[in-house]
Formats: structure tokens, sequence, C-alpha cells
């Protein structure tokens, strides 16, 4: 018998497969490999990933770890993020689902919606997401301010099924109206109190060097154009007139184009411009506000 044969006939325990497969993760270059072992193995055992530590000595029937090798191949050789393995992903503490339609909501994110939320005044809103994909930000501030009307628009109408979907599951659908197309053309004349975006801004030229992973999202949500702030340039040039006086418009961006959109913002009238940062300190979106008095 080989050795290969013995290693796949014998019994293996919860945390020998965590071993092995944290071990094998980190030899193809995978960042958080003990972390994406677990979810994958509590993804194929049907269980929480807590529960793993308390099942560490669990052996792990043939026919779970069939399935479970057949998720850690995909993500070790075709480098499918772990979100799309599992067709879920967590953001804001709201399950979502997730399909190749649309991007991972990623945790710095949660900045705008945070934002978004200090931004906002007591009074009934109108919201617009622009590009919501899963509705994500869209979704995180309806849970947060139920009294709000949250328009989710985005070009793909593939990804507004996905955020269509997430928003029944959550219970959620009753705030959100949803509008596909390009940019601010579906929303017509309409103003909106805030209005939120996590555009597409990575450049085209930028595609060869980025992580594997990232072959498995929408291009269309992840590339805006040959310099990649194409779109944050829209952005700034058209969201003022589509603002109430005093309205506040708050975009993701990536850390060194938000010098360049804050002087678009001052170009196009808005005050209080700022950034806001993660915890790296690196600023990972750029507000302000139309102004209340005079044009
Ligand atoms: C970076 S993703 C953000 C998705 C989601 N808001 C989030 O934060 O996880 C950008 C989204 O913008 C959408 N998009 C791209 N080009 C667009 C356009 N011209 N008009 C409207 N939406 C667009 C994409 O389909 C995608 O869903």
């Amino acid at each position: 018998m080989s050795g290969a044969t013995r290693a796949r006939d014998r019994n293996w325990s919860v945390l020998e497969l965590l071993r092995w497969t944290t071990s094998y993760f980190e030899e193809k270059g995978i960042d958080a490999a003990r972390l994406d072992a677990e979810c994958l193995l509590a993804d194929a055992l049907e269980i929480d990933r807590l529960r793993l530590y308390i099942d560490f000595e669990k052996p792990v029937t043939p026919e779970e770890r069939d399935h479970y090798r057949a998720l850690v191949r995909r993500r070790a050789d075709e480098r499918v993020p772990v979100a799309l393995l599992l067709g879920k992903k967590e953001f804001w503490s709201l399950p979502l689902e997730v399909t190749s339609d649309v991007l991972v909501p990623r945790p710095e994110t949660e900045i705008l919606v945070e934002a978004a939320l200090q931004a906002m005044t007591d009074a009934p809103l109108e919201i617009l997401d622009l590009g919501t994909g899963s509705g994500a930000i869209a979704l995180a501030l309806a849970k947060e301010r139920p009294d709000a009307h949250i328009i989710a628009s985005d070009v793909s109408a593939a990804a507004l099924e996905v955020a269509r979907r997430n928003a029944e599951k959550l219970e959620l659908a009753s705030s959100l109206e949803w509008s596909c197309g390009d940019g601010f053309e579906p929303v017509g004349e309409r103003c909106f109190d805030i209005i939120v975006s996590n555009p597409p801004y990575l450049a085209e030229s930028e595609a060869r060097e980025l992580a594997p992973e990232l072959s498995h999202e929408p291009k269309q949500a992840l590339f805006a154009g040959p310099e990649g702030t194409e779109f944050l340039l829209r952005i700034a040039e058209q969201a003022r007139e589509r603002l109430t006086p005093g309205g506040w418009l708050g975009v993701e961006l990536a850390p060194h184009q938000a010098d360049a959109m804050s002087g678009w913002l001052r170009e196009a009238g808005f005050e209080d411009v700022m950034m806001h940062r993660d915890l790296s300190d690196r600023a990972r979106v750029v507000s302000g506000r139309r102004p209340r008095m005079g044009e």
C-alpha cells in the first residue's frame, strides 16, 4: 500500500486535518491559512467554526473528508476565495449570500457604513447606495436606520438579484428600492440626503499584480478604467446635484486616491471634506457635504 493510500484510508481527527491543511495552504502562499482551513472544515462538517475547538479529537468520516478535500483543492489550486466556496460572507454582523456576480464585501467597507451613520440626522432620510453589489452597505444602513428609504443601484442586474435575495432573507426589503443602470442615470433627477458608494477603483494596469483570488470576482466590480480613478471622478463631478442642501457623500477608495478625491470634491463645491482612516491609519473613505446655503 502506498503512503498516499495509507494517508487517505486512515482516520483523521479534526485537529490533524486542520494542521495538515494549514501547512498545505501556507506552502501554497495562502495568507490566512489556518482561518481558511477552519472555515472550510466547519462547512464540510456542517458545524459552527468555534465548535471545531470542542471537537478537536473527533474523527472525520470519509464522506465528510471527501467534501472537505474538494473545497481544499479549489481553495489551493484555483485560488477561489473562501466566501465564494461557501457562498456566504458576514458584513456588519449580517450573514450575506455571495456569488461570483458580486464583490465579496470587505471589512474596510464598514468604515464607510460607520461614517455614513455618524453623518445622519434623526430626520427620515433618502439614501442612495451607488454600486450596491451584494447589498452590503445598503442592508447595513437599513438595519441601523429602519426609518430610512434606500435606493440600491447597480449596473449589474445579476448583482441586484443577489442583493434582493439578501434583503428578503434579512427581512429588510421594505426599506429598499432597486435600480439598475449606469452611474446616476437610473435615479434621474432625484435628490438624496446621503449618497454612499464603494465604486470600482482599481486600475486595469494593476490587474496582473493582484492576488489570484480577485480573478473570481466580477471585473466591473473591481476595475474602473486605465487609471482606476475614473468612477471616483464621475462621482465627484455628478454627486453634488443629486444631494439635498446639507446632504452628505461618502466614497470608499484606495489610500493613494484620497488626496485626489478630496481635491475633486472641493473643486465641485463640497464642504467639510474629510478622510476616514482604518486601524493602520490609511485613508479608506473620503466624504463631503453639499453646502446648505447658496449654490
Ligand atoms: C467595489 S463593488 C462594491 C459592491 C458593494 N457595494 C460592496 O461594498 O461590497 C462595485 C459595484 O459597482 C458596480 N458598478 C460598476 N460600474 C458601475 C456603473 N457604471 N454604474 C453602477 N454600478 C456600477 C459593480 O457592479 C459592483 O457591484
